[in-house]
């Protein structure tokens, strides 16, 4: 399977995408010699040019990217050469009304925007399928493709008719064409919702009262499924023109709207890649940024991936949208380096004067290249050409948080105990401490190999599999360490409460029962008491819990829940298990973390002051501030910066928004007599982390 490699070439890619069809020819020929002034290694092309393409249905005009491919190339610029498919020209939807998407409401959508296509048109896919081909066998050829870039981050829900139809075949296929085993999946049982005819199932649109929730989880596994068949069409398409060219599609970040599931989309592509706009105003938004990233590891299968699109300053979607400070765009895009990116890569060369994207920053801002962004950019191209001794190599991680699609679409589903839970903040919540000691976290599903891992961090499972379940208690039965938080355990994949005592699939994992939610009223903070960890406060949840074998680490002090254990620790064959049955504050989250790995057996890399990252990649140590504050940081040994081969000793200055990436080395006398240094490649035995501990 061809990776990365084959547009990195041992070098950091650097670019981004590139949309000539918005200039006139003229201004193409000075593009390129300001991409090669910037370092740029890459562009993608052609991402939303379709109507360009064909602008009449099966007329071809390649004529223009023809001359656009040549040029880059004359000028030693490879090309992520894109299919145009996430928006189709106007006469499509114009001759083919029902190839545009309707809404849960049941309305159809206008054009004049992007991305409105129907996953299951077969007119869609017809004219998909037939422009991807003519566009691998013109290009397949072409010294210049590096890379196919499928469509443009695949979100397109849809509950038109054909859909619906779609959808029953895609039900009839995961039910065994058994009506009952739907009917009991759904648990149409309640509100007389009992299905007699695959015909009478639609999709889940707007209805009086509360939906259906395994109709509305099965929808978006469906939707996500249509999305990948869309996929796969176009992949195989170029993978039997261009086998040796690697296939990626770019996903759409990672916020609360998350649409497709990624697992399985990776699983179908090449490289990994993904979308990134960081707010500028979140102080916290590399904490956010880290978890994108290793979690775009962690899908890469521990393989390099793409930073495929980001901003070079500021972006135009939010309700402000301030630019980026002076070097923050570096800090972010050395951020992306250290947690494994080969590739990095913004949205897009040049600012467009015209259309929705006006205001939104380009490499090449209006002001042209005499300014500070594109001094920035041209900067960013030097650094990044100096790191090339990355390439290829990501680190290993022993601490894995668990992330699932199914579950994180169940549990943000409507009346539930607590529906501002947010599963993605909860996360959030665990990952940091982690991060902030400089340890490599993988994020997993949780029916990868968990073994792996010596400690395995579950912020939120609600929904699990009995099979996810058993490699759960399997990774602690084996040695493993476990820290699972409250509201997991409690549906199976079927969204259908597992009774007897929650979290019923790990009772005897964490030795204790959660009998009852009790949910806290917005603002309560409740107190909180341990001898271990200090009191502290917490809100939102409590679980109220009845151990079995487990030992109590805190308990609530005071009110109607006085005694009831919070924190909890369970030993389980070799391993040890604790459970979070509240959200503490976020410093005793970072001490209970901090406990839980040190009982792993897993030393923090690093203690630096907030705001500041420590990342390991490939022996070098990535130092970034990521705020505007100047900081230091204690670094023992001597140590070397890459990018402008400064040295430091001990102590290490950080300048607001500065990065460096060091290298240890040692003095080591010359024969001379004088001192010379001598360069290792290894970051020195006190930064590895320690050899599992035992249970206690
Ligand atoms: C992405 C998209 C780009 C551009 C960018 C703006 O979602 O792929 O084409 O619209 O956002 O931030």
């Amino acid at each position: 399977m061809p990776g990365l490699e084959k547009l990195t070439r041992g070098r950091l890619a650097y670019g981004g995408d590139y949309n000539p069809e918005q200039w006139p020819e003229e201004v193409w020929a000075e593009d390129v010699t300001l991409m090669r002034e910037a370092g740029v290694t890459v562009v993608t092309v052609g991402v939303f040019a379709w109507s360009w393409l064909e602008p009449r249905p099966g007329a071809r005009e390649f004529g223009w990217l023809d001359r656009v491919l040549d040029l880059l190339h004359e000028g030693g610029i490879a090309v992520n050469l894109a299919t145009p498919t996430a928006t189709p020209p106007p006469w499509m939807a114009h001759r083919h009304p029902e190839t545009v998407q309707v809404a849960q409401d049941g309305r159809r959508m206008a054009t004049g925007s992007r991305n409105h296509f129907c996953p299951s048109s077969p007119t869609y896919r017809r004219y998909a399928t037939s422009i991807v081909r003519d566009l691998a066998d013109r290009y397949a050829d072409h010294p210049a493709l590096r890379m196919w870039h499928v469509n443009n981050e695949y979100c397109e829900t849809c509950h038109c008719d054909i859909s619906a139809q779609h959808f029953r075949r895609w039900l009839r296929t995961r039910y065994a064409d058994d009506l009952d085993a739907l009917n009991a999946a759904w648990t149409t049982a309640f509100w007389s919702q009992r299905y007699g005819d695959w015909d009478e199932i639609g999709t889940p649109r707007d209805t009086t009262y509360l939906r259906n929730p395994t109709q509305q989880l099965d929808f978006r596994r469906f939707s996500s499924d249509a999305l990948l068949e869309c996929f796969a069409l176009e992949r195989d398409l170029l993978r039997r023109r261009t086998p040796d060219v690697p296939i990626t599609t770019n996903f759409p970040g990672l916020a609360t709207w998350v649409p497709v599931d990624y697992r399985r989309f990776a699983a179908e592509e090449d490289v990994v890649s993904l979308d990134w706009y960081p707010d500028p105003a979140d102080d916290d938004a590399h904490v956010s940024s880290a978890l994108a990233f290793d979690l775009m590891r962690s899908l890469a299968g521990g393989r390099p991936w793409a930073l495929m699109e980001q901003a070079a300053a500021a972006i135009n979607w939010r309700a402000r949208n301030p630019t980026k400070p002076r070097g923050l765009t570096r800090v972010q895009s050395l951020q992306a380096v250290a947690h494994g990116a080969d590739m990095v890569c913004f949205f897009q060369w040049r600012a467009s004067t015209g259309g929705a994207e006006k205001f939104h920053s380009g490499m090449l801002p209006h002001s042209g290249p005499d300014s500070r962004v594109f001094t920035e950019i041209r900067q960013l191209g030097t650094d990044l050409a100096r790191l090339s001794e990355v390439v290829g190599r990501t680190e290993p991680a022993r601490v894995a948080c668990v992330l699932s699609w199914d579950s994180w679409w169940a549990a943000s589903q409507e009346a539930h105990p607590a529906n501002d839970l947010d599963v993605l903040d909860q996360l959030h919540r665990y990952y940091e401490p982690l991060i902030q000691s400089g340890l490599t976290v993988d994020v997993v599903p949780p029916d990868a190999d968990l073994t792996r891992y010596s400690l395995l961090v579950v912020p939120n499972l609600y929904l699990v599999s009995d099979a996810e379940a058993h490699r759960i208690v399997e990774c602690a039965r084996s040695g493993g360490h476990l820290v699972l938080g409250f509201f997991s355990g409690i549906v199976d994949e079927f969204d259908r409460v597992r009774a007897g005592g929650y979290p019923a699939p790990f009772l005897d994992l964490l030795g204790l029962r959660v009998e009852e939610f009790c949910p806290q009223p917005e603002g309560v903070r409740l107190r909180c008491v341990s001898s271990e960890l200090g009191d502290f406060s917490s809100d939102l949840w409590v679980d109220r819990t009845r151990p079995t074998t487990a030992e109590p680490v805190a308990v609530v002090r005071g009110g109607e829940l006085d005694g009831v254990p919070v924190i909890l620790r369970n030993r389980c064959g070799a391993g040890l298990a604790w459970y979070v049955g509240t959200r503490p504050d976020q410093q005793t989250l970072r001490r209970l973390l901090g406990a839980a790995c040190a009982r792993a057996g897993v030393a923090p890399l690093a203690d630096p002051p907030p705001g500041v990252e420590v990342v390991r990649r490939a022996g070098l140590l990535f130092l970034l501030n990521h705020r505007e504050h100047p900081a230091e940081i204690a670094l023992a040994g001597s140590w070397r910066d890459v990018l402008s081969h400064g040295r430091f000793d001990d102590r290490i200055p950080l300048p607001g928004y500065g990065a460096l990436v060091l290298r240890p080395i040692r003095d080591v006398p010359a024969a001379s007599g004088e001192h010379s240094l001598e360069v290792v490649d290894q970051v020195p035995h006190a930064f590895e982390e320690t050899a599992p501990g035992g249970a206690d």
